[in-house]
């Protein structure tokens, strides 16, 4: 696994702190991100890939600076949106997968080969021809998910992967994850899907409001929601 470390990390966007006091080490497996809207769980999420860099600390990746070194971090960390319209960019499911490969030196028939494999491991395959903006919402996740992992990163990063699908697109995108030998840093409102999980981070007001195992986690969490 990666290590992921935030030292002194505090973020704002113009006069509005919105992270602060940050510091984490993070190198296991399954890492739960929770929190209430707002309280700052995207901004956190983003800058483990650069896309986001500190107004003031460092974000590093086994030791890269995601501030200074904003690509070789994107080439360990992918990163998918809650919203896959967002990351879809070619008209059809093997071009969009394909696309990510476009500069990674395999030859085209490497690419093909590589492009068939994933989607058949995402099932995927009998929509290789498809067009992506015909898919379902569980679909279009599971594209953007094999257009990001065919890079091959260390770590992925999924910002509330399954707010906009339904019960059953949710579940087979969670399943995804879960088998996913890759490092996951998973931001969710699902808390379900943490159960399993390694260490889960309580965000509030842009500071970490518990940092533990799923249950004592989720418990304190639950809790600050009551208090509110
Ligand atoms: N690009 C931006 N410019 C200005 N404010 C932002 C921007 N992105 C997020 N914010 C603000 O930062 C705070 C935290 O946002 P965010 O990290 O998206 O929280 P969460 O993902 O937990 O909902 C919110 O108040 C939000 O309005
Ligand atoms: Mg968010």
């Amino acid at each position: 696994m990666s290590e992921i470390r935030f030292d002194a990390v505090h973020h704002r966007f113009g006069e509005r702190t919105v992270l602060s006091g940050i510091d984490l080490t993070l190198t296991e497996p399954r890492i739960g991100i929770v929190g209430a809207n707002g309280s700052g769980k995207s901004t956190l999420a983003r800058m483990i890939n650069g896309l986001v860099e500190p107004t003031a600390g460092t974000v590093t990746v086994d030791g890269v600076d995601t501030a200074k070194q904003g690509r070789e971090v994107r080439r360990r960390v992918g990163f998918v949106f809650t919203d896959p319209d967002n990351q879809i960019v070619m008209p059809t499911v093997a071009e969009d997968v394909a696309f990510s490969l476009r500069r990674s030196g395999l030859t085209k028939p490497e690419i093909a080969e590589r492009v068939a494999q994933l989607l058949r491991r995402f099932g995927l395959d009998g929509h290789a021809d498809h067009p992506t903006h015909l898919l379902s919402g569980g679909q279009k996740q599971l594209l953007a998910l094999a257009a990001v992992l065919i890079r091959e990163p260390s770590v992925l990063v999924a910002d509330e992967p399954t707010t906009l699908l339904d019960l059953r697109n949710a579940r087979m995108v969670a399943e995804l994850l879960a088998g996913l030998a890759e490092q996951v840093v998973l931001v969710t409102h699902h808390l379900e899907l943490l159960a399993d999980f390694d260490r889960v981070l309580v965000i509030e007001d842009g500071r970490v409001l518990a940092d533990d195992r799923p249950a004592p986690a989720l418990a304190a969490y639950r809790q600050a929601v009551g208090r509110q």
